[in-house]
């Protein structure tokens, strides 16, 4: 029998027995919608943002923007753009979702194709250019006509990267950004045709060293009051605590940090976070379909690889936690999903009710960030629904593929 933890974050609680979670009851939630589902709080989004508005607020002249990829749900943009949070969009697809809920947005995209970058210039939209030859093209559509845009973004790759597990963008080798030396370059020439321009690092993801923050957006200062850039951007990549021993990502100190960086007045500051802000806004719930009773008990999962990639995909750790029992009498446990793949696997040996029986729903915590977004039709399954608790009521903001009917209609 091994210990109990506590494996909550925000507003958890245990009544009678069954986990709510913004006041809502997890397991009336998965019978009334079905499961796999994915569960958000728009309490726990707002709280978030206010952390880190709180936090880099004191930067002068700041602006908060929310990468989109990390949820793309659109109630879940709705609610980040009612607070006055920016968009930060992978691609023209993301762009359109920023504008069907009206939010100011930046396309922060790689190895744009030339009729990309023309839609974005035509839309006005900021791209953050990632190579030299995407300014080219820019070049290339301005001498054909093409709207000028009001103000561009220089994607540099400051030579280092750093983060959780492969997710290091930046350094030797990577494939973005571009060289300080082609930056340079880059910024003349943008500067010589009188467009208004910033400059944007992003160098990995899962960071928890606060000096990491400073470092890239002093690198970036630098650089952009060296070749007269307007405004710096140093992206997300904000850590978040998975396991219930590791410590919140000291905020404050990165806005501290940043605000008493000399002459930091003298240009626009934008962060992008997209975990920071939706990862403990969401848990995703599974139903328990049956247990083999091997050493250790293997709990088959409805949802797995499928539903959320992150742990089979990095190896992640996410919190599991038995919604319909107690978490007491706690054995080790391997719990998996059900694709035909090894590495569908949520977690091994963890602390598990040893009374939990087929049909128990499990909430897998911390889902709320690069989990309905990467889940996939694999082995032809259907993806799943998504919820919204709001104000102690819940809805349904995505309704669950039909798996028959939709994956044999999209043959013709
Ligand atoms: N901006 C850019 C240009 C990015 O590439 C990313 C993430 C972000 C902002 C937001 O990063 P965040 O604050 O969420 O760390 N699928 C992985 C995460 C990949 C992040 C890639 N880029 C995961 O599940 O952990």
């Amino acid at each position: 029998m091994i210990e109990a933890r506590s494996a909550f974050g925000s507003d958890f609680s245990r009544d009678g027995g069954k986990l709510h979670w913004y006041g809502v009851n997890l397991e009336d939630l998965a019978r009334r919608y079905g499961t796999p589902l994915y569960v958000y709080a728009s309490d726990e989004v707002r709280r978030r943002i206010k952390l880190l508005k709180n936090a880099l607020g004191v930067i002068p002249r700041f602006h908060l923007m929310y990468a989109v990829k990390a949820n793309n749900n659109v109630e879940i943009l709705k609610l980040v753009a009612s607070e006055g949070v920016r968009f930060d969009c992978a691609n023209l697809n993301e762009a359109a979702l920023a504008m069907k809920v009206g939010a100011p947005y930046m396309i922060s995209g790689i190895f744009y194709t030339k009729e990309e970058l023309e839609t974005a210039l035509r839309l006005g939209a900021t791209v953050n250019l990632d190579d030299p030859a995407a300014w080219d093209l820019v070049k290339g559509l301005l001498s054909e006509g093409v709207p000028r845009p009001k103000r561009l973004f220089i994607r540099l790759n400051p030579g280092w990267g750093r983060g959780a597990f492969s997710l290091i963008l930046g350094g030797e080798g990577s494939k973005f950004g571009m060289k300080p030396d082609d930056a340079r370059i880059v910024a003349r020439e943008i500067g010589d045709m009188g467009i208004e321009f910033g400059v944007h690092a992003m160098v990995g993801s899962g960071i928890f060293d606060p000096s990491h923050f400073v470092r890239l957006a002093s690198f970036l200062l630098d650089f952009a009051l060296d070749v007269g850039a307007a405004a710096i951007d140093f992206g997300g990549g904000f850590g978040v605590p998975y396991k219930p021993d590791e410590a919140e990502l000291d905020v404050r100190a990165i806005g501290d940090g940043i605000a008493s960086l000399p002459n930091i007045e003298k240009v626009e500051v934008y962060a992008e976070p997209g975990r920071y802000i939706l990862a403990s806004a969401g848990v995703l719930l599974c139903k328990i379909c049956s247990i083999k009773r091997t050493d250790p008990p293997i709990v088959g999962l409805d949802g797995g690889m499928n539903v959320l990639m992150r742990p089979a995909l990095y190896k992640a750790y996410h919190e599991i936690v038995n919604v319909t029992r107690p978490m007491s009498d706690l054995i080790p446990t391997t719990i998996v999903g059900r694709i035909c793949e090894s590495t569908d696997e949520f977690g091994r040996n963890r602390p598990f009710p040893s009374a939990s029986k087929a049909g128990d729903i499990v909430a897998i915590l911390h889902a709320g960030a690069y989990g309905y977004v990467m889940s996939s039709n694999y082995n032809s399954t259907a993806k799943p629904a998504e919820a919204l608790i709001e104000e102690g009521s819940v809805r349904l903001i995505r309704p669950r593929e039909e798996p028959m009917c939709d994956i044999v209609k999209s043959f013709p």
